[in-house]
């Protein structure tokens, strides 16, 4: 197996796909291709770490096993069963298949799990002897199978949980935006850390809080204590850190970047002052109570981008007050901010475009992307 030159995919937010490309080339200077979910691309081993460590819109790196299309259960097993796992499973290690299956088919995940577990056992039994463990709670490895329609898609996972779980959040807002679809918001709004960023619905200050790792160069993964790839036999743990201490050395926590957060409830508000403190960027944000419908209660000055997760009246409020919310909140930026860029997620898209005509603000851009299991977009408007 050439170390140098491995296969990899990584997953992403359905609809940020482009995102999550631009920012694997700019990491680690690989082409990088487009799929539903995720990217592929072609690396080395400490591409592993760099990516785990650096990514922000990344969920989980996968080294590719094998791309393969199918009819039957059994040519999964025989696809399956044709490959080598010696390079990356030592034979005192345990390992577990993840499985998801798209599409129409006469077997379940679990089949796939099933077959292709055993595959991995016979495989590995006949180059080396040795009978490999499964443990389905604590695997040393774990190998994911994607079944969609009938192409068979392998890999094991490097990142263990998915990135998206950063670490930093103490304070778990009950509608909170996940800090890669933040991240992804901030590059697609243009915003650069020299200029000035509002988020007037904060929450939690998912969004505040990834502007602020971003502008002083703050890996996101700093605050995980774990990563899947430290058990991987192809990993050195003496690699790993060197560039974990070289990438820390690029932080520059001296960088004061001009980030404000509001919020109307002081519960909300306090907890994203927790979770900033506690990703050790509370002094580069400024914290202010307030309501985002009304101009007078905005932090003073101008700011160049306002990026916010507003309600989207799905638990709390019936559709109709956020369709009020939105109109309103608009009118309040035009009358503060005029000459701002906008970039809002809502999964009330009507509603949002419904009150961007009624306030005369032209929609730039548009896109849908999954959050979690809502549909929902991300619009880019000129106040
Ligand atoms: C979807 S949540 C934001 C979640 C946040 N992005 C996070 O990751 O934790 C929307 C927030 O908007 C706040 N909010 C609702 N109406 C508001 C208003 N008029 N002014 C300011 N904040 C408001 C709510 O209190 C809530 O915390």
């Amino acid at each position: 197996m050439a170390m140098n030159r491995l296969c990899f995919f990584a997953t992403t937010s359905i609809g940020v796909e482009d995102v999550a490309a631009e920012e694997v080339r700019s990491l680690i200077g690989s082409d990088v291709k487009l799929e539903v979910g995720r990217v592929s691309f072609k690396g080395g081993v400490g591409d592993i770490y760099v990516l785990n460590l650096k990514a922000r819109t990344l969920h989980k790196v996968y080294i590719q096993l094998v791309k393969a299309d199918f009819k039957t259960l059994d040519d999964i097993y025989r696809v399956a069963r044709s490959l080598d796992y010696t390079w990356i499973i030592d034979g005192d290690q345990s390992f577990a298949i993840r499985s998801e299956r798209i599409g129409g088919h006469c077997f379940t995940s679990m089949d796939v799990s099933r077959v292709v577990g055993q595959a991995v056992i016979d495989s590995y039994q006949e180059a080396t002897g040795r009978r490999l463990r499964v443990d389905l709670e604590q695997p040393d490895v774990e190998i994911y199978c994607l079944v969609r329609n009938y192409s068979l898609l392998m890999g094991v996972n490097t990142t263990g949980e998915s990135l998206h779980k950063r670490g930093y959040r103490v304070y778990d807002h009950p509608a909170a935006l996940k800090p890669t679809i933040a991240a992804a918001m901030l590059k697609i709004s243009g915003w650069r850390p020299g200029e000035s960023l509002l988020d007037p619905m904060c929450g939690g200050a998912t969004i505040p809080i990834e502007a602020a790792l971003m502008a002083r160069g703050v890996m996101p993964s700093k605050f995980r204590s774990s990563f899947a790839f430290l058990k991987l036999k192809i990993c050195d743990l003496q690699e790993f850190k060197a560039v974990r201490d070289k990438l820390l050395m690029e932080e520059n926590c001296s960088f004061n970047p001009e980030i404000y957060a509001m919020d109307k409830l002081q519960k909300h508000l306090s907890g994203g002052v927790k979770n900033a403190e506690e990703a050790g960027v509370k002094d580069a944000i400024k914290f202010k109570i307030g309501d985002a419908t009304k101009p007078e209660e905005y932090p003073n000055g101008f700011f160049s981008h306002i990026i916010v997760n507003p309600p989207y009246g799905l638990r709390a409020h019936p559709k109709e007050g956020v369709g009020r919310l939105y109109e309103e909140f608009l009118k309040a930026l035009k009358a503060k901010n005029p000459g701002s860029t906008l970039t809002i997620i809502t999964a009330a898209s009507k509603r949002f475009r419904e009150a961007a005509e009624k306030t005369n603000i032209t929609i730039m851009e548009r896109r849908k992307i999954m959050h979690g299991d809502l549909p929902a977009e991300i619009f880019t408007c000129k106040i």
